[in-house]
């Protein structure tokens, strides 16, 4: 099959990626998350593999398999996936943030159920660390990539969290269109500029995704 003639583009590299959404409790039953399937993260790890790295899938609660090579660890919430990604770092060449991190948790977690009779309806928020923007901001700091959903002005949005974050590439998407689903549609942004790729399945946008950051990464080597 051609997979036999594919060049091991990552290989010998490490990459850890996050992927699907944060789950943050309000209380023993109930939480804030979101609709992130965990799709795109998922195939970008089977993407990784398939080019050679070594990977760390920390992943938010989804209903998908282990990718075959990945070592996967489970987490919930923000916090959670921020310990989890830290402590898998040491090593890293490569970080993607592809999880769809809640920007906010509930200020406390209730030990005991709520109940419908409670006094205070209101739910206090607390800002959750930004865990791409943190790695990206380490003194040695690896490849770092990041994701950015937008519903519109992509490339407004998308190339302002690129500079923001720091960050040498960001994959963006229009969503409408995205999420949950098999296909996608992709801008991908870097120092050069902007590089759309045409509609296509996930699995086959992660092959791209990982030829062009194997490509700026040796350039960054060179
Ligand atoms: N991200 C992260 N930790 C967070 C929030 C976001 O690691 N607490 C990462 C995501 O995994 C993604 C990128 O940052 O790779 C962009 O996430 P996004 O939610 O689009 O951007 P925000 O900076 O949170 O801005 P906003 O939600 O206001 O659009
Ligand atoms: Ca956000």
């Amino acid at each position: 099959t051609l997979a036999f003639f594919t060049p091991k583009q990552l290989a010998g590299r490490k990459v850890v990626l996050t992927a699907g959404p944060t789950f943050e409790a309000i209380d023993p039953v109930r939480g804030i998350t979101n609709s992130s399937s965990g799709k795109m993260g998922y195939a970008l790890a089977r993407a990784c593999i398939r080019a050679g790295a070594e990977v760390i899938l920390v992943s938010g609660p989804v209903a998908l398999p282990v990718p075959p090579g990945a070592r996967r660890v489970p987490v919930a919430s923000a916090l959670q996936m921020r310990d989890a990604v830290l402590a898998a770092l040491p090593g890293t060449d490569v970080f993607i943030g592809v999880a769809a991190v809640a920007d906010y948790r509930p200020a406390e977690s209730a030990e005991h159920k709520i109940k419908k009779s409670a006094v205070d309806r209101s739910l206090a928020l607390t800002p959750n660390p930004d865990i791409l923007a943190e790695v990206a901001a380490l003194p040695d700091a690896p490849f770092c990539v990041g994701f950015a959903a937008e519903s519109r002005d992509l490339d407004t949005y998308a190339e302002g969290k690129r500079r923001n974050k720091k960050l040498p590439l960001l994959v963006g998407n229009l969503v409408g269109d995205g999420l949950g689903g098999d296909d996608n549609t992709i801008i991908l942004y870097d120092d050069a500029g902007r590089h759309p790729l045409p509609r296509a399945p996930k699995a086959e946008l992660a092959q791209h995704i990982v030829t062009h950051l194997a490509a700026l990464l040796d350039a960054r080597a060179a």
